[in-house]
């Protein structure tokens, strides 16, 4: 795992957005992994901007998101289907249909997780997964105690993720307690991931994902199996970190020549 410590506040969307640049300069093709939450917004802005410029097309490119919320109604402000047309899909040029996320609205959820697998695995899974990190640990809906193998399925949030998400919603409206997510393992079979966190109140998850046990108790601590992990931090979520001096010793000196 590569644990990058940055003071400029741009930078982690920059660099996030270059590898999904190089990326796309090796394999016009490639599938994305798709966060929603506040964490990517910068890599959208990021990879909008270098769209307009020129720079960058996803005309080729898939994705998949990572999550979504069950019982919303097709284009509610709040699915994360819609949060990502807003957020980056009308601001490049991502074919809409070639941008999946779990069907939360669907009857059936078991058989819903089943074809989420199969769209993955028949894209040829995914190359780069963005992601952000929960105040308790969570990656994309996986609540504490998610079993580190698991897959597209329905979990219930925790308290503390519908107060934290309740933001997003407009006053009065409940934020849905289940939610339909990929799983640990599923995350776990993209070839780079990408974690984004910034600010305090991601100081302690961040540490327990990065330096903690290995644990359901932080399910992002399933980040330590990976053999491709960049996490990209702040100072202040990197606060409770027992090793920053030496993570920013690493990416100090690091080669012109390895990229992320
Ligand atoms: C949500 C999403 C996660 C995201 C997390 C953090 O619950 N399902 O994928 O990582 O919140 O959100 P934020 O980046 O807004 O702090």
């Amino acid at each position: 795992m590569e644990v990058v410590i940055l003071q400029d506040p741009g930078m982690q969307a920059r660099l996030a957005a270059d590898a999904i640049e190089q990326l796309i300069a090796r394999r016009p093709q490639a599938v994305l992994g798709l966060a929603t939450g506040s964490s990517p917004l910068g890599v959208y802005d990021e990879l909008a901007a270098r769209h307009a410029s020129g720079q960058l097309s996803l005309r080729q490119a898939q994705a998949f998101l990572l999550d979504e919320y069950v019982g919303l109604p097709p284009g509610h402000p709040c699915a994360y289907r819609t949060v990502i047309e807003v957020e980056l899909v009308r601001r490049v040029d991502l074919d809409p249909a070639a941008v999946r996320g779990p069907q939360g609205g669907r009857e059936d959820l078991v058989a819903a997780g089943r074809d989420y697998e199969q769209a993955i695995r028949a894209a040829g899974g995914v190359d780069l997964q963005l992601l952000g990190i929960g105040t308790d640990g969570h990656l994309a809906f996986n609540e504490p105690g998610s079993s580190l193998t698991s897959r597209t399925r329905v979990k219930t949030l925790t308290a503390r993720t519908r107060q934290d998400n309740s933001r997003f919603f407009p006053p009065g409206e409940a934020v849905p307690r289940h939610v339909l997510t990929q799983g640990l393992g599923t995350i776990g079979e993209a070839r780079h991931l990408v974690l984004l966190a910034t600010g305090e109140s991601k100081a302690e998850a961040v540490a327990a994902a990065v330096e903690g046990p290995l644990s359901a108790r932080c399910p992002a601590s399933v980040l330590q199996l990976h053999p491709h992990a960049t996490v990209l931090l702040d100072e202040a979520a990197a606060s409770r970190l027992g090793l920053a001096d030496y993570y920013r010793e690493c990416f100090d000196g690091k080669p012109p020549w390895q990229r992320l």
